[in-house]
């Protein structure tokens, strides 16, 4: 497989390698959007010398770290564990003893429920019931402002709100202690989160790379925190809430972040019936396990026209040859042919013709011969790397980057850190298109994710 090229790390990212790398401590590397936490978790991938499994979540979210869900590397049931027996077959039990280090993108999606089952897998797996997680070090990357877990509903929310403070990763029990002692602070600065608990090292990075205006990063700070004075939201609507320029020849399209999955294919489709010409369908070839519909990839069945405006899902790979890649994971173009098993697509004045790639779904299995962990392909999806992109949902922009955007709140938010997702994609606040002025409601912080980060921050003070 071809390395990611990551930019050279920040001193601050440098050092956060250097504490995963060189100690066994849990680390939980948190920072604003834009501070680079993907991009270290990538260059941690690449170069880190411990035996390692990266996961996450949800499908989607471990294809793009090219690591493996949570419930598929712990063979967990869906849904709440609880205090259920885990069943571990000898292959997992393998894997779980091979690992020196566990690290999890977007850990903001995990609940404390899950976060415990894999603390008393590794436990069972590994035969050392006394030590949280095994003696596996954790790493977690996320941030809580951002898009939170699924809120439980019925029994598991009763079971939920029984057993721990709040659902979130951060309150699970294996991190915490009887209630009295939640959020103790150490001579050592360490925020110990409890007696019997496993000492978490939260460590915040704090230089924005994604936008440099002062004013805007200041700006999206306050919606991080639900602090947006009058003054703030007068800025925001007086530059944001305006019609956006109609799409010009060789300039990049605009895309609309919206709420929901019914605004984004109302706009998709109506923006594709409006274009003449032919609809060509390109069906994905799958192959293996790949799960349920909604951990594809990218579209089984991609409609297309000349004319479409695309976005890319995938890194160039041939880009690794040299001139830099022609596009990236959320490049924005427009379909000029559709021919001969390719779609040309014009990206920023230059057209280029795109092939259907293949995404890998891993699987880690313990290699006894070498006595190494390997990761092997257990399912194949084959698909151009394309979607419509007039919009998509703010949930499945969290992580990217776009120069410009139209965010469609329409009738409103409705998750916490929803609003902040989307604003804090954009490079700068010339590329904002508010569909209409921001309100109060729109912003929306989750209570507990208020009180940990206190913690937190009076921790580092
Ligand atoms: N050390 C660095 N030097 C230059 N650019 C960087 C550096 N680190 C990250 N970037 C760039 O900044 C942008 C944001 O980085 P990244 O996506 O890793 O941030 P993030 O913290 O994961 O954000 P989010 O919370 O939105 O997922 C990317 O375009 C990335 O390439
Ligand atoms: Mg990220």
């Amino acid at each position: 497989m071809v390395p990611v090229s990551t930019p050279t790390l920040s001193p601050e990212q440098e050092a956060l390698f250097r504490l995963i790398e060189d100690t066994r401590e849990h680390v939980f590397v948190t920072g604003r959007a834009g501070t680079g936490k993907s991009t270290l978790l990538q260059h941690l991938a690449w170069n880190t010398h411990k035996q390692i499994a990266v996961c996450a979540p949800t499908g989607v979210a471990a294809l793009n770290v090219e690591g493996q869900t949570i419930h598929s590397l712990f063979r967990l049931p869906i849904g709440l564990i609880a205090d259920s027996e885990i069943e571990q077959s000898e292959p997992a039990r393998k894997i779980m003893n091979a690992i020196d280090t566990l690290v999890i993108d977007e850990i903001s999606m995990v609940n404390a429920d899950l976060m415990d089952a894999i603390d008393r897998s590794l436990r069972q797996a590994r035969r050392r019931r006394a030590e949280p997680f095994g003696g596996v070090q954790i790493v977690m990357f996320g941030d809580p402002y951002q898009l939170s877990p699924v809120p439980p509903r019925g029994d598991e929310l009763r079971y939920i709100q029984d057993h721990y403070r709040s659902f979130w990763f951060f309150d699970a029990q294996v991190w915490a202690g009887p209630r009295a002692d939640r959020g103790a602070i150490r001579s050592d600065g360490l925020l110990d989160l409890g007696r019997v608990g496993a000492p978490l090292h939260i460590r915040e990075l704090r230089d924005i790379h994604r936008q440099s205006d002062p004013a805007f990063k200041a700006m999206l700070n306050a919606v991080r925190h639900g602090i947006v004075t009058a003054e703030i939201a007068d800025a925001l609507n007086t530059m944001g809430a305006r019609t956006p320029p109609e799409p010009v020849d060789g300039e990049p399209p605009i895309i609309t972040l919206a709420t929901r999955n019914d605004i984004v294919n109302r706009i998709n489709q109506r923006h594709l019936d409006a274009l003449t010409g032919p609809v060509q369908t390109a069906r994905a070839e799958i192959s293996g396990d790949f799960g349920r519909g909604d951990t594809y990839p990218a579209e089984p069945e991609l409609q297309l026209k000349v004319g479409a405006q695309v976005m890319f899902l995938r890194n160039d790979i041939a880009g690794y040859s040299g001139d830099g890649p022609r596009w990236v994971n959320g490049s924005i173009g427009t379909v000029t042919r559709i021919a001969g098993g390719s779609v040309r697509v014009e990206l920023d004045g230059e057209e280029h013709d795109v092939e259907p790639t293949v995404w890998e779904r891993f699987r880690y299995a313990y290699d006894p011969g070498s006595r190494k962990l390997t990761r092997d392909i257990v399912a194949e999806f084959t698909q151009f790397p394309l979607r419509l992109a007039w919009a998509v949902t703010i949930h499945k922009s969290q992580g990217k980057t776009y120069d410009r955007a139209i965010v469609d709140l329409g009738s409103g938010a409705f998750a916490p850190g929803q609003t902040y997702v989307a604003l804090s994609r954009l490079t700068s606040l010339e590329g904002l298109y508010l569909s209409r002025p921001l309100r109060p409601s729109d912003i929306l912080v989750d209570r507990d994710v208020r009180r940990f980060m206190a913690a937190v921050r009076a921790a580092a003070e």
